[in-house]
């Protein structure tokens, strides 16, 4: 008896567990995993044996991830440009100027929850990543061969943006590329025609850039091309206008962030970071993170419930136009199509193509986008209230704005994208930089293209400008499954 309870007690359970695990048919692994368990691929999305719905899922998964070393965080041997460093790992895993830099996407977007923008804490120190590892100023500069000396040569400190609405800014975007392609072919096509030089205007949604000009020849004159690169592609990324799809930015950020490659843009079975992980991302993967950032909710208005206020918000938006900040920051912008489609025919190599026999899967975002979504107009087109023109704007002398030392693509560092204003109230602090903690410093600091704006907002009154300032504040982030654009406090 002595020998059996003991015996008795411990194979009870032991037996129970055996019975009830023959309910389950997998053999689950145990101890310690990588986060990402499920690789997709991008032909399952494609031939609908992973819906959209499941993919944005899957999306949303990567995106919040918090990567292990199993996943492949980490690039011992590479830096963020993907060129090879002498060996860093263990303490020397995360740098937080030169990256590997955060855990997870949403490490830095996430205000008012994932997805959107960061708080001063999450500022990425953007090119820093050319240096192996930041630990040394008297270190030489790879692009220069010069010593950097300070943190500010190392790196243009910027704040992090939320994707909202993202899906309908690039195909924005895109269908204002496909637009000013159309202008320069018809340019080339007179020129031959009439055998002379033809100049013409090139706009799209009623946004100006400047005129091209074509040759008999078949050559074209950018010089007087305005706000978007000699190729005329419009690049609605990065505060500095340079990347053309969220597809692009996101095999770009899970190296420099996370240390994670993505097949598409470092080869399929390599490991050039040497970390012993291949295949960290897959294009399926990548199309996930993408569908995910493309769906996310489209920011509304909030109108305050005291009459006051709501009043200021009404008037405030008025003056908005009146004194030309809509000039730059549109109030509208009208999107053709109703899908975002994956991926984008104007992506660079190195990123996922239609060429690359990759398809199009097409995500409503009508219908497939979180809530709140757009609604279609009448004539079967979309709204877009972000309050930029996509163009590239130069902003003038102030050291809130043109603080850069780091000359990023090309674009002078007095130049940057207008930034979108919808869902911004929502997102403290504001500038590139991070470096204004109230509205009016942010307008106070625009100078070059919008010093007009800007003189005219500081002649309005004191009340005026409050109104200004209100309706800015109205321009937010909504609740989760909000279903209007506009609604009450
Ligand atoms: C350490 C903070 C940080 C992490 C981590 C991070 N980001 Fe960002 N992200 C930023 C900052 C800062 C910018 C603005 C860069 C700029 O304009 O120069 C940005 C910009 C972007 C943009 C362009 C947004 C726009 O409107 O221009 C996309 C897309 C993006 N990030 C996606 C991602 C994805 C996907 C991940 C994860 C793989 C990620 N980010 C991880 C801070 C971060
Ligand atoms: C010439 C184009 C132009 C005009 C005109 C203009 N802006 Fe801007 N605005 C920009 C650009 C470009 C930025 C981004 C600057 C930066 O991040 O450093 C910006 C940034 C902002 C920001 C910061 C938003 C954020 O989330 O960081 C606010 C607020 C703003 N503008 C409001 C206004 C108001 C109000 C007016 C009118 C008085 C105005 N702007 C006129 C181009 C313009």
């Amino acid at each position: 008896v002595r020998i059996c309870v003991p015996f008795f007690l411990i194979t009870i359970p032991t037996l129970l567990l055996t019975v009830s695990s023959l309910a389950w048919t997998d053999d689950p692994p145990i101890g310690e995993q990588p986060v990402i368990q499920r690789h997709l691929d991008h032909r399952a999305i494609l031939d609908g044996s992973v819906s959209v719905q499941e993919a944005v899922e899957a999306g949303r998964l990567l995106f919040a991830a918090d990567f292990n070393r199993l996943d492949g965080a980490g690039r011992p041997q590479t830096d963020g440009t993907g060129a090879p460093r002498l060996r860093r790992e263990g303490v020397e895993a995360f740098n937080r100027v030169s990256g590997p830099d955060a855990n997870a996407c949403s490490g830095c977007h996430n205000k008012p929850r994932t997805g959107g923008g960061g708080d001063n804490v999450a500022n990425v120190f953007v090119l820093a990543q050319r240096f192996g590892f930041v630990d040394d100023f008297t270190q030489a500069d790879p692009m220069t061969g010069e010593i950097p000396g300070t943190l500010s040569t190392v790196g243009n400190e910027r704040n992090t943006p939320g994707m909202w609405g993202a899906g309908a800014i690039e195909m924005l975007a895109r269908e204002m590329t496909a637009d000013l392609h159309a202008i320069r072919s018809r340019a080339l096509a007179l020129a031959r025609q009439n055998r002379r030089k033809t100049t013409l205007p090139l706009q799209t949604k009623g946004v100006h850039f400047g005129s091209i000009s074509a040759y008999p020849d078949a050559t074209v004159d950018t010089s007087a091309v305005e706000g978007v690169d000699p190729d005329l592609i419009i690049k609605p990324f990065h505060q500095k206008g340079v990347v053309v799809s969220l597809r692009q930015f996101t095999n770009t950020a899970f190296n420099h962030h996370h240390g994670i490659q993505s097949v598409e843009r470092f080869g399929r079975d390599t490991d050039p970071d040497q970390d012993g992980v291949r295949n960290e991302l897959t294009e399926g993967d990548i199309t996930t993170a993408t569908l995910f950032q493309a769906s996310l909710a489209f920011p509304g208005q909030v109108i305050p419930r005291h009459p006051k206020r709501a009043l200021a918000v009404h008037r405030g938006e008025q003056l908005f136009e009146k004194i030309g900040c809509a000039h730059c920051h549109r109030p509208v912008l009208e999107l053709k199509s109703r899908y975002y489609t994956e991926p984008n025919p104007y992506n660079p190599p190195g990123n996922l193509r239609p060429q690359d026999d990759a398809g199009t899967i097409r995500l409503d975002l009508t219908r497939d986008g979180e809530h709140p979504r757009p609604r279609l107009t009448s004539r079967g087109t979309i709204l877009v209230r972000a309050y930029t023109d996509l163009k590239r704007h130069d902003l003038g002398d102030d050291p809130r704005i043109n603080n850069e030392r780091l000359v990023q693509a090309g674009v002078p560092t007095r130049v940057f994208l207008t930034k979108r204003l919808w869902g911004g109230a929502s997102e403290p602090p504001f500038l590139h930089n991070g470096r204004a903690t109230l509205l009016t410093d942010a307008i106070d600091a625009h100078g070059g293209e919008a010093a007009n704006a800007r003189r005219a907002f500081w002649s309005l009154s004191e009340y005026e400008r409050a109104c200004v300032i209100e309706f800015l504040k109205s321009l937010q982030v909504l609740p989760p499954n909000t279903r209007q654009l506009v609604i009450r406090e």
